[in-house]
């Protein structure tokens, strides 16, 4: 994006929307995870909000912790590199892990973190994420628990920047941008 072009936003996913989907997913982990104690593992920083939304609604007992990596830095294509940029504080073997993202887009990243989790041997491991863009994902697992299935548009807000902004919105909305 240029210096010069404008940036608007258009209102996508509201508040609303989002509070109820997420009661909806946390009901599902609540029945999947009935008598177990899974740790929640939020992928900084997209998914802090998600996730703060999310554990209020679990009735389970759970742990959580965070990852932190980056693979957009300021930009809005990937750079095609994750980076772990803070590692867990937890001992994950032969417990049950839920990872919390914000948006699944290439699926660099979970594939990423599928393979470094794995190799620690949890018991279990599942991947939640509020947003999970169809065309884009290349996975050979699945996530899941999704929020909603969006288009190749390019989101902010509810946690999600753009160059470090709008992650304080309470909605999500789709960036655009004109010269
Ligand atoms: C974003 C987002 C996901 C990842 C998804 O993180 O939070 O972790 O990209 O994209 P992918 O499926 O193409 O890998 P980012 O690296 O921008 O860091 P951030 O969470 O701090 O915004």
């Amino acid at each position: 994006m240029s210096k010069q072009s404008k940036i608007y936003l258009e209102k996508f996913i509201s508040r609303k929307t989002i509070s109820g989907r997420i009661k909806k997913l946390a009901k599902k982990i609540n029945e999947d995870y009935k008598g177990k104690k899974p740790i929640f593992i939020g992928i900084l920083n997209g998914s802090f909000i998600f996730l703060s939304d999310l554990i209020r609604e679990i009735k389970v007992d759970c742990e959580i912790d965070f990852l932190k990596l980056s693979s957009y830095g300021d930009e809005k294509i990937s750079s095609g590199k994750v980076t772990m940029l803070k590692d867990l504080n937890c001992e994950i073997e032969n417990r049950d892990i839920i990872i919390v993202e914000d948006i699944v887009d290439s699926g660099l990243s979970v594939n990423f973190i599928k393979a470094i989790i794995e190799e620690k041997k949890p018991s279990s491991l599942r991947f939640a994420s509020l947003l999970f863009k169809k065309e884009m994902s290349k996975l050979d697992f699945k996530i899941d628990y999704i929020g909603f299935k969006i288009d190749n548009k390019f989101v902010v807000g509810y946690g999600l920047d753009y160059a470090q902004q709008y992650r304080n919105l309470n909605a999500i909305y789709v960036l655009h941008s004109k010269n």
